[in-house]
Formats: C-alpha cells, sequence, structure tokens
C-alpha cells in the first residue's frame, strides 16, 4: 500500500478537517448562538471529545493499516469478525458526500457571480439565493456534476498522487487567501468589534442547545464517525507519533475556524448587519456586503468563495475514500471499479438532495415533515456519526487491550497522556456522546 509521508497525512488530515465546517457553519452557528460563550464551549468541545475520538481514530487507523471493517475486527481482543459491522460508518460519507457536493455546487455558482454582478440589496440576495435553491434544477445538476466528477477525478489517481497531491496544492493557497483575507479585515474598525463578539462570553445565551450545537459541530469539523481519519491514518507511516498529529491537525482546523469567524465578522459588522443570519449568512449577508465595495468588493468576493471551494473539495475526497477502501479490500475489487460504484451511489443521492429543495419536486421527496436533503444530514449527523463514535470508544475502552494501546502511546507521549486519553475514552466521551444522541432523536430532552 502506498503511504503518506508524515506532513502528507497532517496536510490531508486537515484538508478534510477544514471545509464547509469551518468557513460556513462555524462562523453562522457562533453568531446563531451570540457569539463568545459559545466559541468557549465549541474550544472545550474539541479539547476533550473531539480530540479524543480523533486521537482514537488515527491510533486504530495506523495499527491496522486496513479499511474500516477490517481495522475493527484486526485490533479487537477476541479477533471476533463480527465487528465488521462496525464498517457500517462508511455508508454516512457517501450521504455527506452528495448534499455536501450540491452545496459546493452553489458555492462554485457564487463564484462565478463574484466576478460580475453582486446582489446590491439583502432582498434581492435573499431571492437569488432561493432561485437557485428551488428553480434552477439544471443549474445545480450541472454545479453538482463538476463538484462530483472532480472528486471522482481526484480519488481515481489515489491516495498518493491524488488526495495528498490535491491537498498538498490546495491546502497552502487556501492559507493563502484566508491570509490575505484576515489582514484585509485587520484594516477595518470592526475588527476589535468581531473579536469582542467573538471571545467576550455573554453565558446567558448558552442553553442546552447551544451545548449540543458546540458538540456536534466538534465531531463535524473534526471530520470524525465516518473512518476518514481511521482510513486516512491507514496510511501514516507506521512509525509517526499519531498523538501528535492528531493534536496539529486539531489546531490547524480550530485556528482557520477563528479565523473564518474573525473574517466573516468583521465584514458584517463593518456593514451593521446582523450576526444572526443562519446558514444564509455567507450567501445572502456577504454579496451584498462585498457589492458595496465595488471592484475591491469583487476581489474579495472570488477570493472568499473560491477559498470555500479550496476548503470543501479537500474535505469532499475525504468522504468518499473509507467507501473505496472499503470494497477495493474486502471486495477485491480495483480502484475504478470501487470510485464507479461510490462515485455512481452519491452522485444520484445528490440529485436527489437537490430535486427535494426545489418548488417542482420538493413535496414528492418530502417524508414525514423533512426533505431529502435534510434527511440525509438529519441520519448522518444527528444519528451515524454520534453512533460511529460511541462504537468507537465503546471498542477502545472494552474491547482491546489496554496494554496493547498503552504501548502505543508511551511510545511517544508520556504515561499520563495516555492515563486522561483512556478515562475520557472510556468513561466520559460515549455518556457525552449518547445524551447527544438521545437528545437529538427527541428522546430525553
Ligand atoms: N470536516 C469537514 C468540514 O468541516 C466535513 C467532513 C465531515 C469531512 C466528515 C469528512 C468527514 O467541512
Amino acid at each position: 500500500m502506498t503511504k503518506f509521508s508524515r506532513i502528507g497525512f497532517i496536510l490531508a488530515a486537515a484538508g478534510s478537517a477544514v471545509g464547509l465546517g469551518n468557513i460556513w457553519k462555524f462562523p453562522y452557528v457562533t453568531g446563531e448562538y451570540g457569539g463568545g460563550a459559545f466559541v468557549i464551549v465549541y474550544l472545550l468541545a474539541i479539547l476533550f471529545i473531539g480530540l479524543t475520538v480523533f486521537i482514537a481514530e488515527s491510533y486504530l487507523g495506523q495499527r491496522s493499516e486496513a479499511n474500516v471493517a477490517t481495522t475493527f475486527v484486526k485490533t479487537s481482543k477476541s479477533k471476533n469478525e463480527k465487528w465488521k459491522f462496525a464498517g457500517f460508518m462508511i455508508f454516512a460519507g457517501l450521504i455527506i458526500l452528495s448534499f455536501y457536493s450540491v452545496v459546493l455546487g452553489w458555492i462554485l455558482n457564487y463564484v462565478i457571480i463574484s466576478f460580475s454582478d453582486l446582489p446590491n440589496s439583502s432582498k434581492l440576495a435573499g431571492e437569488t439565493f432561493t432561485n437557485l435553491i428551488s428553480k434552477e434544477i439544471g443549474t445545480q445538476i450541472l454545479l453538482h456534476s463538476i463538484v462530483a466528477g472532480s472528486v471522482i477525478y481526484i480519488v481515481l489517481k489515489g491516495v498518493k498522487d491524488g488526495i495528498e497531491k490535491i491537498n498538498l496544492i490546495l491546502m497552502p493557497m487556501l492559507g493563502i487567501i484566508l491570509f490575505g483575507l484576515l489582514v484585509y479585515a485587520l484594516t477595518l474598525d470592526s475588527f476589535s468589534k468581531a473579536l469582542s463578539f467573538m471571545f467576550v462570553a455573554d453565558w446567558s445565551k448558552i442553553n442546552e442547545d447551544a451545548l449540543l450545537a458546540a458538540l456536534g459541530q466538534a465531531f463535524f469539523t473534526l471530520s470524525l464517525g465516518i473512518g476518514t481519519i481511521m482510513t486516512y491514518a491507514a496510511s501514516l507511516p507506521k512509525k509517526a507519533n499519531f498523538v501528535k498529529s492528531s493534536i496539529y491537525v486539531a489546531l490547524v482546523d480550530t485556528s482557520i475556524a477563528i479565523i473564518a469567524g474573525l473574517i466573516i465578522f468583521s465584514f458584517l459588522f463593518e456593514a451593521g448587519a446582523q450576526s444572526a443570519a443562519g446558514p444564509g449568512l455567507v450567501f445572502i449577508s456577504l454579496p451584498v456586503i462585498f457589492e458595496q465595495w465595488g471592484t475591491l468588493g469583487n476581489v474579495i468576493a472570488v477570493s472568499f468563495f473560491v477559498a470555500l471551494v479550496f476548503a470543501g473539495i479537500t474535505s469532499a475526497v475525504s468522504m468518499i475514500e473509507p467507501a473505496l477502501m472499503f470494497f477495493i479490500e474486502r471486495f477485491n475489487m480495483t480502484r475504478r471499479k470501487a470510485t464507479v460504484i461510490c462515485g455512481s451511489v452519491f452522485y444520484s443521492l445528490g440529485i436527489v438532495a437537490l430535486l427535494s429543495m426545489s418548488t417542482a419536486y420538493g413535496d414528492n421527496l418530502t417524508f414525514f415533515g423533512k426533505n431529502a436533503f435534510d434527511w440525509m444530514d438529519f441520519i448522518t449527523s444527528s444519528v451515524s456519526m454520534p453512533i460511529a463514535a460511541i462504537v468507537t470508544c465503546v471498542f477502545l475502552g472494552y474491547f482491546v487491550e489496554k496494554q496493547k494501546l498503552q504501548e502505543a502511546f508511551t511510545n511517544h507521549v508520556p504515561v499520563a497522556v495516555f492515563n486522561i486519553w483512556y478515562i475520557l475514552v472510556k468513561y466520559i466521551v460515549p455518556v457525552a456522546i449518547a445524551l447527544l444522541l438521545l437528545n437529538k432523536l427527541g428522546i430525553i430532552q
């Protein structure tokens, strides 16, 4: 099996982690929950829960050097074949990818809009966005096809020549664009306002929903619960320090979310716009602001949406890879055949997702009050990913030899670090995630 270099792994895992979750979702969720206090809860969720599961997945992948299903069987005490069912989590990747590709398609559309006429009023901006998702089916299918085609093209080339290479190119470019945008934001009067919005805590805004949102976000942004990190870590060189690599990735991911937040809130406050605009924040609020800045606004708009595309593409390729490795290894498929199968699945599901939001077909694709797009999001983020994380923690806490785990950790870090991680993985994290899951499913409130 061709492996990443160590830095290749860190870049690829960071490429996976840094995505729409950081630049689109984190700022709008932070805005909705009022800023500072939410950011603190989020940082704690990353540090204690996200990082614990991230290290768990990295350990498992590096240890087994195999696909997710085989990883569980191979590393369990009993070597029981039944553990292969833990491989269910790879399907969540295909489902997320299907609607993620549609959203990336919208962003491509905004790259194009940014070159020419940005909307000059909130009303117009709202209409542009609503029209795109509810009426322009052909455009959306075309954009989704471009994104899906690019993802398929990249993964067909394999881990080293496809995934590692694309991250090697796009991640530094993303870094440069974000740095440029941050420097621009720093010149605005509102930067200090953005800083205090994000770091001065107003605890009155924090309720149970906010805690759950922070935990869910920590999870999604670190690409946990679908086997991505496990699969990438299977290509991590055997001697590499998996704990340190995990910490680097979490640091990069968190810094980029914070930087994206600072940039976006500086822009919003500069224009006197609302911070709690929800999912439309980058699609509706920002374009109007960019428009007011004239040609400079066009340049900033293009840079911003291109950054989102780069961040999103490196995440998208990481969503399909667990399924590919699974089919290649367990069913002896060629990479090409696995890609054709998984590619067709996510491509078709993506079309269902986008049709389910259109005025023309929405009703037919709405079940129990949720359209297909929202169902795909719900089944993955609220059901499959938390269950996968619980399974992973319980597995490591109770079905893997502690001795072996401890050895692997203490090769790289002091035993105290292992002890803390072990307590988290065995007792605390599974309970915290179970609470999240039960609450999301409406079983407890
Ligand atoms: N972490 C990615 C983001 O923030 C999304 C993702 C989830 C990627 C799960 C891979 C696996 O956008």
